[in-house]
């Protein structure tokens, strides 16, 4: 198992941590535009792997041919947001990051499998399977899972509860309109529903709308970078260990939840060939309202692009 991050920023680097630290691969590339911060991130992390008892294989590189036959990779590059942005002012910056990146993925490694992290995350994730031309189920965006993992936290923090407790789902796109899906958020089996009132859950939901934003007021300069390498941790096991775990992330949608031809956040069964599933539940009308919003959204941004 070869995994490539590209894009050696925070997210990158602490991904590759958590990679190493759990022995995800055989051998981690870690590929920046700026190859000596890929290539000191990367000596620090080798220095750090006899402590983690790891014997992952590290290099640091601007040479995109050192990707070459990766198994999974993992764009984390593009610029962040910084206070007062949007996710979608990022779009054309961010555009011509991944215009950058996605012929060398497709040379060097035709048959990997991509994880896309770059923001606006579901309008970038369309535009790398559009480029690539790979198959949709070897192009996923990371979003989902850690808007889900925002709202577990706060759900467990507001109820002083384990976070391992808290069963929920977001779906939708990573922006304004993301919807966490109420209906299908339980606290150890209990429904949500039952144990607060609709003004608290409102006020969990907005915050978890916010997550990302709150992170920067206070950063000023950059983003968020713990609980996205998490998500980013998560789905990479999935495929590398063949979990066939079943994960809120964008997919691509050929008819699924009454859309086509975009990338949305929805359930996905990831195994060792990527996306093995894509899985419709139950919404309530106002959720299905609410999907379709955060739909036209994308589109509006896939359409510019
Ligand atoms: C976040 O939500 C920046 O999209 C990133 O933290």
């Amino acid at each position: 198992m070869k995994i490539s991050i590209i894009g050696a920023g925070f997210v990158g680097a602490t991904t590759a941590y958590r990679l190493v630290e759990r022995k995800m691969c055989h051998e981690l590339i870690l590929l920046d535009k700026d190859a000596d911060m890929a290539k000191g991130k990367a000596l620090d992390l080798m220095q750090a792997a006899p402590s983690l008892q790891s014997d992952v294989m590290i290099c640091g590189t601007g040479d995109y041919q050192m990707i070459e036959n990766s198994d999974i990779i993992i764009i984390s590059a593009g610029f962040p947001r910084v206070e007062g942005m949007s996710r979608d002012d990022l779009l054309y910056k961010n555009a011509e990051v991944v215009k950058a990146i996605v012929p060398n993925i497709v040379k060097y490694a035709p048959k990997s499998i991509l994880i896309c992290v770059t923001n606006p995350l579901d309008a970038m994730t369309y535009l790398v399977h559009k480029l690539s031309g790979f198959d949709s189920k070897k192009v996923i965006g990371m979003a989902g899972l850690l808007d889900t993992e925002r709202f577990r936290a706060f759900i467990a923090e507001k109820l002083q509860v384990s976070a391992s407790q808290v069963q929920t789902i977001v779906l939708g796109t990573h922006g304004a309109p993301m919807v966490p899906i109420i209906n299908h958020t339980f606290v150890a089996g209990r429904p949500l529903v039952e144990i607060l009132p609709p003004k608290d859950i409102d006020d969990l939901v907005q915050r978890t709308i916010n997550a990302g934003a709150e992170i920067i007021s206070y950063l000023k300069t950059g983003s968020a970078y713990f609980a996205p390498a998490g998500a980013i941790f998560e789905m990479t096991q999935a495929i590398v260990r063949n979990q066939r775990k079943i994960l809120p992330a964008s997919g691509y949608l050929c008819g699924q939840y009454g859309f086509n031809d975009i990338y949305l956040g929805v359930p996905l069964k990831l195994n060792k060939d990527g996306i093995s599933e894509i899985i419709e539940i139950n919404l309530t009308k106002d959720e299905q309202l609410r999907l379709e919003k955060a739909a036209e959204h994308v589109k509006k941004m896939i359409a510019i692009l």
